[in-house]
């Protein structure tokens, strides 16, 4: 009888990859390493690493926390969320309680003896900047007799885009204290394109747009995954150009159908036949996501979708939407992700999905 040993998919779209099976962003890897240096030699460095949804951030995050630069960095992983994101206050509470507790457990872990006092905080204090400055001071004295660096990681900083500049003025007033935090966030664009912005961002971060694997490496992730996991699946090369041309290297749309194909076939060479059944279903997974994200649509908005729908064609232009104002019901459905200018006049959906999302959805009606 054929037994069937049951182990984690690490195909799974709702979760951040492991660092061991993570694959690729060399080039950011090297630069993050880079950075890294540069902080110890006291050039310091901050780092926001910026990408749409689903791109690999948060995976890319926990890949540079686990690696072994030096001994003697003390690392601390802190996930930003939107209860801890209503005031300033809130965040730099969060931000300072998290690092305490952190770099007590990084101490334990180097064995050394040490009081750990320094990150009690009274009970009924509230944060404010100036005590934050004040502990934090106090938490970088006490970490810098074994530590030349304190790196934090923050993953989902967006949330906390509204005290943006009044974070950076305490991290900036703690550099000026000699404290040397290197700050390495995960964000999306968003708070970048809000204009004047921008500006504070870039010179406080260097900033890396982790963008889409090229068809090359998505391929090569698939199959460095599967290695890695000794899965007992292969893929044809057609149904690998297949994936590649729906899922333009967006790695979670990439997860999804993968996820669904072994769903379906946990074992052998996988083929177009069974693929093309497949991608139906993984429409399927995301059209609940996509009806929520698109559920703000003007009547305008969709009635020009639907022309474009109809015209079957995948580059386009604004005359094509049958509105009356074309210009600005394209530039609206630029701005709520839709559609992307892609030259002089010229735009496409945002993702090849996002046409299968709308091609669906008026077929439907
Ligand atoms: N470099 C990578 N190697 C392997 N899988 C990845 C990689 N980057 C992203 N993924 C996969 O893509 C999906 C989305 O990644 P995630 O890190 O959650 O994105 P984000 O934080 O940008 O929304 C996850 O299922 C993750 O496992
Ligand atoms: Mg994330």
């Amino acid at each position: 009888m054929e037994v069937l040993t049951i182990t984690l998919n690490p195909f799974n779209p709702q979760y951040p990859i492991s660092p061991d099976l993570f694959y690729g962003r060399g080039k950011i890897i090297d630069r993050f390493k880079y950075n890294v240096e540069q902080s110890i030699e006291g050039s310091l460095t901050n780092m926001a690493l910026v990408g749409e949804f689903g791109m690999g951030k948060t995976s890319l995050l926990k890949k540079l926390h686990s690696l072994d630069i030096c001994d003697d960095v003390s690392k601390v992983y802190i996930t930003l969320k939107d209860t801890y994101a209503n005031s300033f206050e809130d965040v730099i509470g969060y931000i300072y309680t998290s690092l305490g507790n952190e770099i007590k457990e990084f101490f334990k872990s180097l064995k050394v003896k040490i009081t750990v006092p320094y990150v009690e905080i009274e009970s009924d204090e509230k944060f404010s900047k100036d005590n934050f400055r004040k502990y934090m001071v106090k938490l970088w004295t006490e970490a810098n007799k074994k530590s030349p660096l304190i790196i934090v990681f923050i993953d989902d900083f967006h949330l906390a885009y509204k005290y943006f500049v009044d974070i950076r003025n305490c991290f900036q007033e703690l550099h000026d204290n000699g404290c040397k935090y290197m700050l390495v966030v995960t964000m999306i664009p968003e708070p970048l394109k809000l204009g004047k912005r921008e500006d504070p961002y870039k010179r406080f971060f260097d900033l890396i747009e982790v963008k889409e694997f090229t068809k090359i490496e998505t391929t090569a992730m698939i199959q460095h995954i599967i290695k890695k996991t000794k899965l007992n699946i292969s893929f044809s090369a057609k149904v690998l150009d297949d994936i590649y041309s729906k899922t333009r290297g967006h790695p979670y749309y990439t997860f999804l159908m993968i996820n669904e194909i072994l769903r379906y076939k946990n074992s052998g060479c996988v083929t177009t036949q069974h693929y093309k059944r497949i991608f139906p279903k993984t429409m399927d997974n995301v059209k609940l996501t996509f009806d929520a994200y698109y559920s703000s649509l003007s009547y305008g908005e969709e009635d020009a979708l639907k022309h474009i729908i109809d015209s079957g064609k995948e580059v386009f232009n604004p005359g094509l939407s049958g509105s009356s104002s074309p210009t600005s019901t394209f530039k609206s459905l630029e701005d709520k992700d839709v559609l992307v200018k892609i030259g002089y006049g010229q735009y496409q959906f945002k993702h090849p999905f996002i046409r299968y999302y709308f091609m669906k959805k008026y077929s439907e009606k």
